[in-house]
């Protein structure tokens, strides 16, 4: 009896092991990197060395090289181009990409290990003239949602062709297609092919070299598309310079979310600082600075299902409810500044595209034409993307302070994005108001037998930031007018827990908020509240506590110093503890007179101001 009932359940297996041979024996391992991430430009603007240093897989890839002014004009002039006396020959962008070819590969995948890939190419599109010349990029997201979420199964990946603009010129080929746009239906002009993907018709057009430099230079209208990209969910956004998405038909709307394509289309033509024009935060003369900080959005592909809502509604969707609410607030208060707390990604519902949450994410803000910054938290890099990845992404978005440390890797020991902005007055920009820190907190202890719980900001991070200010920032801080320095970070520290005075024994520091939850500041303190001290912060801001919102003054350093919670915003993380409405914490800092205020608003209530108080 035995025997038969074990021979049966093999019987059952049988075609889960073949398909494992199967792919074990046919597939390769299929790389998790992919060609169209953005790259981390050299910045010339602001002289940051390290950043010039730091390459992105995709630079040596796409064939990037530097390109003399003299090379680019013998270029030109033995394919017999002129561009005209406007355009400027040297900020000509010979690596630009044009697209080429584009389709589908079909593959078998084994966990996240083993992916077995088939192409599908465009019957016609034939550009044999190209061939050598053209780099193949796989667009790593899983059209069908369906790879890293079952065991194995079937997944989909656009893939597209490019060469560029330097390698047509230097092999003279005159004649070819390249991607001009998408459509809903197949009506190709003059001069174009189209070509149906999934549910949308992809138009090439036939160019000459000179058609397209002459469309691709800043005078011209940007026809030829330059760089392709996959999103999902029907309430995706697209805020990067020069991409739009196309939302009037999903690419395909047939799999587990629907997804769409976005297309970039750059000038050729890219004068100093096209690519990375690095955001400083500027105060007119008068006005105090306003943050808006957005804790624990907890956003992910989709609209996603509403945790621990509060007061219920009917038919709550989380991502959508949180949007109304952020975008109210910031039509509210119309602040200087952004400060994104950490968690505002929700990893384990980004997994087949955490690139589609972030860009929502940040789009009211980049919309908006607010500096923004942003620490990452415990859940962010759960999903698609590495933590490092997702600094690379954040650098290059509009608007964005985000910045990386000379130390930050991608091993994450320093943490990745560990950096300071300051606030400069407009009518004299060498004129320092104001400093803020931005760490990165980690995620879960790693001793956890000795420390259990959540990980902390390391003693070299403090170390750095310290030195920072030792050996640059402090000879350009003022001494005879107010300075206000604040840092901002995901994990509480455990100041946070300093309730009872450390000075006036028996007697309480002062606390203006909610506390309804157990602190879940690390066991471990490695002494950062004492460096923030030394380097003048009045106030520290953080997230993580969804149900925690108030400011405490501890008196554990040697000045007194407010440590505070943003407060959950995101109807997608949880709440409870009772019931807890979701909301935004605001500060206001006057440079005249060093003022700080704090006040908060609530997802139901926007309108209302609460718990404001003067720090
Ligand atoms: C900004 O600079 C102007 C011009 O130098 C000066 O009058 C003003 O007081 C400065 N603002 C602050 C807040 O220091």
């Amino acid at each position: 009896m035995v025997r038969s009932r074990l021979s049966k359940r093999y019987v059952r297996l049988l075609p889960l092991l073949v398909l494992v041979l199967y792919i074990l024996c046919m597939g390769y391992r299929h790389q998790r990197t992919s060609n169209v991430r953005p790259v981390i430009k050299n910045n010339k603007n602001n002289g940051n060395d390290y950043l010039s240093s730091i390459k992105s897989a995709s630079d040596s890839d796409s064939g990037s090289r530097t390109w003399q002014k003299d090379e680019i004009v013998g270029l030109l002039s033995s394919n017999h181009i002129d561009l005209g006396a406007n355009v400027d020959i040297q900020y000509l962008d010979m690596n630009q990409l044009v697209i080429t070819n584009l389709g589908i590969k079909k593959c078998h995948y084994l966990a996240t290990k083993f992916e077995r890939c088939s192409k599908t190419s465009m019957k016609g599109l034939s550009q044999p003239n190209l061939k050598g010349h053209t780099n193949e990029h796989d667009i790593k997201k899983d059209i069908r949602g369906s790879f890293g979420f079952d065991w194995f199964g079937k997944s989909e990946y656009l893939y597209f062709d490019t060469i560029t603009v330097g390698s047509l010129l230097q092999s003279q080929i005159n004649e070819f297609y390249v991607l001009t746009d998408v459509t809903d239906e197949s009506t190709p002009g003059k001069g174009q092919i189209a070509f149906k993907v999934y549910d949308l018709y992809f138009i090439f057009q036939k160019y000459s070299l000179k058609q397209l430099l002459d469309s691709g230079n800043n005078n011209g209208n940007h026809h030829f598309v330059s760089n392709v990209n996959v999103l999902f969910g029907t309430d995706c956004k697209d805020p990067r310079k020069d991409w739009t998405l196309y939302k009037s038909k999903p690419l395909s709307n047939h799999f587990k979310f629907p997804s769409y394509m976005s297309l970039e289309r750059a000038p050729l033509v890219k004068p100093p600082g096209y690519s990375d024009p690095r955001t400083k935060i500027l105060l007119p003369d008068g006005k105090d600075l306003k943050i808006v900080q957005l804790a624990d959005l907890h956003m992910g592909v989709g609209e996603n299902k509403c945790i621990d809502e509060f007061p219920t509604t009917e038919n709550c969707h989380a991502d959508p409810k949180t949007f109304k609410f952020i975008n109210t607030v910031l039509d509210i208060e119309q602040p200087d500044l952004v400060v994104f707390t950490g968690d505002q990604i929700m990893g384990d519902r980004s997994i087949q595209d955490s690139e589609s949450t972030l860009l929502k994410v940040v789009a009211p803000v980049i919309e908006r034409q607010i500096p923004w910054a942003m620490v990452w938290g415990n859940h962010d890099d759960e999903g698609s993307l590495t933590r490092w990845e997702l600094s690379e992404l954040v650098y290059n978005l509009p608007f964005s302070l985000f910045k990386f440390s000379p130390f930050d890797t991608r091993d994450n020991s320093f943490g990745v994005g560990n950096y300071i902005q300051q606030v400069y007055n407009k009518s004299n920009p060498d004129d320092v108001l104001m400093t803020f820190y931005f760490m990165d907190s980690h995620k879960y202890s790693k001793t956890g037998k000795l420390y259990p719980g959540y990980d902390w900001i390391k003693e070299k991070q403090w170390d750095y930031i310290k030195d920072v200010y030792e050996t640059n920032l402090y000879k350009d801080i003022p001494t005879d007018k107010p300075h206000i320095s604040m840092a901002f970070f995901h994990i509480p520290l455990p100041e946070y827990l300093d309730v009872d005075s450390k000075k006036r024994p028996g007697e309480q520091n002062t606390l203006v908020g909610s506390f309804k939850e157990g602190v879940t500041a690390p066991k471990y303190n490695s002494g950062g509240l004492k460096i923030l001290d030394d380097l003048g912060v009045q106030v520290t801001s953080c997230g993580h506590d969804h149900c925690n919102d108030y400011c405490l003054q501890t008196d554990s350093a040697r000045n007194p110093i407010w440590v505070c919670f943003g407060g959950g915003a995101g109807e997608g993380g949880y709440a409870g503890y009772g019931g807890t409405e979701r909301r935004i914490r605001m500060y206001d800092i006057n440079p005249r007179n060093g003022n700080i205020y704090t006040w908060k608003r609530l997802n139901g209530s926007p309108n209302d101001k609460f718990d404001q108080q003067q720090l």
